[in-house]
């Protein structure tokens, strides 16, 4: 009988599935278009919470959220790929090469959601931020809002046939201890485990970072008079 054992924090994985929920409402409500763009920028807040919330539980969360524990430096990723297949797939959190990706994708997802609260849809709906900027500046926020949409799709096409792969050629189910936050004691020894879950740090963390973007998009933000017809 194999026991089982905590790896993925219960903050982590509520971040994750909030981000896939978040990100699917974000490309529906686009798509849906210019009725549906107040909507758009609420989950956009929310995204904005979200990786708030992620970056800052990259410095203070648990063992394997820790941005220092499986940052991809060129060693890591040296020995990965070096080392046997048995050794390769004893990883516990991210992989080096899963964790260039988990990278990449916050870095597109900041860069999405910050470039949203500078542009406008040129009908009914403007980010809160949009006229600060001028010329090229704004045309940048425009193609970072585009581009970085198109990478994120591309990237999160691969993600998930990375977890397919490793389900049907490697026989490893990696979508269970993203639900679950355990792996069993067969991939994974008791030294690796977690003890809990940091709870009460990750709920003050979670006000301050809401705290922020609250300040951020409401009170914080410029009132542009620009736009007046009367
Ligand atoms: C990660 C978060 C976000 C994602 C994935 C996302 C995704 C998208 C997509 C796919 C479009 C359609 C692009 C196009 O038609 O060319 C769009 C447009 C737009 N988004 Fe976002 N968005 C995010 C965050 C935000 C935020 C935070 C705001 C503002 C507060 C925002 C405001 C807008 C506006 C105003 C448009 C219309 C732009 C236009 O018509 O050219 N978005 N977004
Ligand atoms: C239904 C679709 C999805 C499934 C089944 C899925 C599954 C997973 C799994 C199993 C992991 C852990 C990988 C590992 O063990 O190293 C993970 C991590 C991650 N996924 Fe997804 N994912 C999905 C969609 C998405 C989407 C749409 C995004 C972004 C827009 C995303 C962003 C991430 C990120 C950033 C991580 C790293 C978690 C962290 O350490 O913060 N995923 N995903």
């Amino acid at each position: 009988m194999h026991k089982s054992y905590l790896i993925w924090d219960l903050p982590l994985r509520l971040f994750h599935w909030l981000l896939v929920l978040t990100f699917g409402l974000l490309w529906l409500t686009a798509e849906l278009g210019s009725e549906y763009m107040q909507y758009h920028m609420y989950c956009g807040y929310f995204m904005l919470f979200l990786i708030g919330f992620r970056l800052v539980w990259g410095f203070v969360g648990t063992k394997h959220a820790k941005f220092i524990n499986f940052f991809p430096t060129f060693k890591r990723i040296k020995g990965y790929l070096t080392s046997d297949t048995n050794k390769r797939n004893s990883a516990v959190g991210h992989n080096p090469l899963g964790a260039i990706m988990v990278f990449v994708m916050l870095a597109l997802l900041l860069a999405q959601a910050v470039s949203g609260l500078f542009i406008t849809d040129d009908i009914f709906t403007s980010g809160p931020y949009n006229g600060v900027l001028e010329g090229d500046w704004q045309k940048l926020a425009n193609r970072t809002h585009d581009i970085a949409f198109t990478l994120l799709q591309a990237c999160v096409a691969l993600h998930i046939v990375a977890i397919v792969f490793y389900k049907i050629v490697k026989h490893k189910d990696l979508i269970r201890p993203m639900l679950t936050g355990k792996k069993s004691s067969a991939d994974v020894e008791e030294g690796a485990a977690i003890k809990h879950s940091k709870l009460l740090i990750a709920l003050v963390v979670a006000v301050i970072v809401a705290v922020f973007v609250y300040w951020l998009v409401v009170i914080n933000a410029p009132v542009i008079e620009a736009y007046y017809y009367y």
